[in-house]
């Protein structure tokens, strides 16, 4: 007999909804962040964006408050005085947050003669460094907005290329993109006491700055090998960021889930 106290529903409308909920994406102003943002602001969630560049990050979330409730907060999050001001920010704004996304990235392809030192520390810095500290500084945040039915949710964006060998020279991003998925089991077993999951996504190629040139050459390619022969799409980014948000998600814990059509176990 199941449990009448721990009994919730299951009607689709309610098992994945996020409204109500108070999200922060960092890397929010484009790309797969702005996928994310969008699909949190047009089903009834307050998004906090933020990134480096103001004005890209002010239009963003111009944009987004057209569907829903959008503030942007521009932070260079490889420095810890971004970091502070973004996290300070938050505080002096909300009681709670719900949701943190951690998306901010970059790349660096060079060959391997050619791979500067700045390139390694740059990569390892935004997209593993900022990861730790942004989350270990939003925790009480977090933690006040978590229940045990309805744990707050970090979801960081990791990569298939923390998965496999990428055929592109880009040395510190694949190690950093591993990093990020062990991170993500790390925290999942060390922090889910506090009414907290931790789990990310493995995204395969989709549109953005990013991946421009990449898909400029090889999109036919990269298309052909994927048993779905497509690249993602912001749908296939909105689906796995609204379950991981919602109580659909809630017993989801440490996973790395590969959004890539397959293309991951080619
Ligand atoms: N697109 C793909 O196919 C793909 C595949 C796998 C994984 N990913 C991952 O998805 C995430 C988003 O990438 P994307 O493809 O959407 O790339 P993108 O278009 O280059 O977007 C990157 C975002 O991060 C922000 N950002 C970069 N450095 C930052 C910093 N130091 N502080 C604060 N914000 C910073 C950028 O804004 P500013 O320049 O204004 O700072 C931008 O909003 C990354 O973690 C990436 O590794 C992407």
């Amino acid at each position: 007999m199941v449990d009448a106290s721990i009994q919730q529903s299951i009607n689709v409308a309610d098992l994945f909804s996020v409204k109500g909920k108070i999200a922060l994406v960092t890397g929010g102003s484009r790309g797969i962040g702005l996928m994310i943002a969008r699909a949190y602001a047009v089903n009834g969630v307050k998004v906090y964006i933020s990134s480096r560049k103001k004005e890209a990050c002010n239009n963003a979330a111009a944009e987004l408050s057209k569907i829903g409730e959008c503030v942007s907060i521009p932070a260079d999050l490889s420095t810890s005085e971004g970091r502070a001001a973004l996290v300070s920010e938050i505080k002096r704004r909300e009681h709670k947050l719900h949701i943190l996304v951690n998306n901010a990235g970059a790349s660096w392809g060079a060959t391997i003669e050619a791979y500067p030192e700045e390139a390694w520390d740059k990569v390892m810095t935004i997209n593993v460094k900022s990861i730790f500290m942004l989350t270990r500084d939003l925790l009480d945040v977090l933690a006040r907005a978590g229940t045990a039915e309805d744990p707050a949710r970090v979801i960081n964006v990791g990569s298939i290329d923390g998965i496999k060998v990428p055929a592109l020279d880009n040395f510190a991003y694949s190690p950093s993109k591993a990093a990020v998925h062990h991170l993500t089991r790390v925290l999942a077993v060390r922090i889910a006491s506090h009414n907290m999951t931790v789990n990310a996504v493995a995204p395969g190629p989709f549109e953005s700055k990013m991946t421009e040139w990449m898909l400029k050459n090889f999109r036919e390619t990269v298309e052909q090998i994927c048993p779905r022969k497509r690249i993602g799409r912001p749908s296939d980014m909105a689906g796995v960021a609204l379950f991981l948000a919602s109580p659909a998600g809630a017993f989801i814990n440490g996973a790395v889930i590969p959004v890539d059509g397959g293309l991951s176990l080619t």
